[in-house]
């Protein structure tokens, strides 16, 4: 397997993973819209491999775009990270979430079928556990209702490709369950670099702590946690994508549908990872105690056995690596990635 189309491959994750392939040998096409990220991310992953790919701008839903990636390359596989991704954005907009999640699976897949390609990583996400009745969750813990048209989607979409998988075993399909990204390129090059104001934990971190903004709020401390504050499995983003290369060999053994929890087995509170990062990078993050926020839920984090004794792939990186290099990140890129 060589030519990897990536979908959303200049997005925080897809990058990461795009700079992992091309250090593995492989050659990378990517296809994204620039909806939730930056054309400028190219030329860094060129300063960083020295590969400049080949790259796309195009959505998914497009069938015609994708029939003419697919021409014009040899793709001996696809991972699947376009979509769109912000929970809160998904309360207040479910028929995006679900038309453009779900259409650009189905037509990328119909497309894949038309021209043979038969191994595919979905990027799915720890929220198809929705509340798990116990943590760490394990690939064969039941799948909750998720709290959230985002969650949804991904469990559909997890539903989805399991049904075709099981009509053609042929088609490989690789279903990966991410906890918490976080952290960047240890360069400094690539990083997460959300619009506007930060949802999630780490960058707002790090926005305070290079002063753009006050203060932390933190959604609640009455948890059933040891302190108080939600728990999750923050996995390094390198780690991350480092995971989807193991996942590609796997895919080549046709093992028809696996899944996989990709996180580091360990659950962090808010308030630890406000001390780890203060404490790594020497800054001082204050904090406001504010009440829950909608949807969130106390504790999720991996059991990732399976990972290690199906992929020989476990992370390599704690949350004080990830602190600095976010940290480092956000202080390259103040206004970021331009
Ligand atoms: C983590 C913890 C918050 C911000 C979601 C998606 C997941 C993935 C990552 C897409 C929680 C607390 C956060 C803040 C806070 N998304 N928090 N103040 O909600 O676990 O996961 O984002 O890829 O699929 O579900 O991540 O970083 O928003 O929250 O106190 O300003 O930090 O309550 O306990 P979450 P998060």
């Amino acid at each position: 397997m060589k030519n990897i189309l990536v979908t959303g491959g200049l997005g925080f994750i897809g990058s990461e993973t795009v700079v992992c392939l091309i250090e593995e040998g492989y050659t990378p096409i990517i296809i994204d819209n620039l909806y939730n990220s930056k054309k400028a991310v190219l030329p860094r992953i060129k300063e960083i491999t020295g590969v400049l790919p080949k790259f796309y701008e195009n959505d998914v839903t497009d069938e015609d775009a994708l029939r003419k990636i697919f021409k014009e390359n040899k793709i001996d596989g696809v991972i699947h990270f376009a979509g769109y991704k912000a929970v809160g954005e998904s309360v207040q907009k479910p028929l995006e979430y679900y038309s453009n999640n779900l259409i650009s699976t189905l037509k990328l897949v119909k497309v894949m079928k038309e021209f043979g390609v038969k191994n595919l990583i979905f990027s799915s996400s720890a929220t198809v556990y929705g509340l798990p009745k116990r943590v760490p969750v394990t690939e064969e813990d039941e799948l909750n209702e998720a709290t959230n048209p985002y969650g949804e989607t991904k469990f559909m979409i997890e539903r989805i490709l399991g049904d075709i998988s099981k009509a053609d075993p042929s088609f490989n399909v690789a279903l990966l369950r991410y906890f918490n990204p976080i952290g960047g390129h240890p360069s400094g090059l690539l990083g997460e670099d959300p619009n506007g104001i930060p949802n999630n934990l780490l960058p707002y971190i790090s926005q305070v702590a290079i002063g753009k903004l006050d203060h932390l709020n933190i959604f609640g401390d009455d948890y059933d946690t040891p302190d108080g504050t939600g728990v999750r499995d923050y996995i390094h983003v390198v780690d991350l994508a480092s995971g989807h290369v193991a996942t590609l060999k796997k895919l080549e053994t046709n093992p028809g549908l696996v899944i996989y929890n990709l996180g580091t087995g360990k659950g962090t509170s808010v308030l630890e990872m406000v001390k780890a990062y203060e404490k790594a990078n020497n800054v001082k993050i204050p904090y406001e105690i504010k009440p829950r926020r909608a949807g969130d839920i106390a504790a999720n984090y991996a059991n990732v056995d399976k990972a290690k004794r199906e992929l020989g792939w476990v992370a390599k990186y704690d949350i004080v690596q990830a602190c600095l290099d976010a940290y480092n990140f956000q202080k390259k890129n103040p206004d970021g990635i331009k």
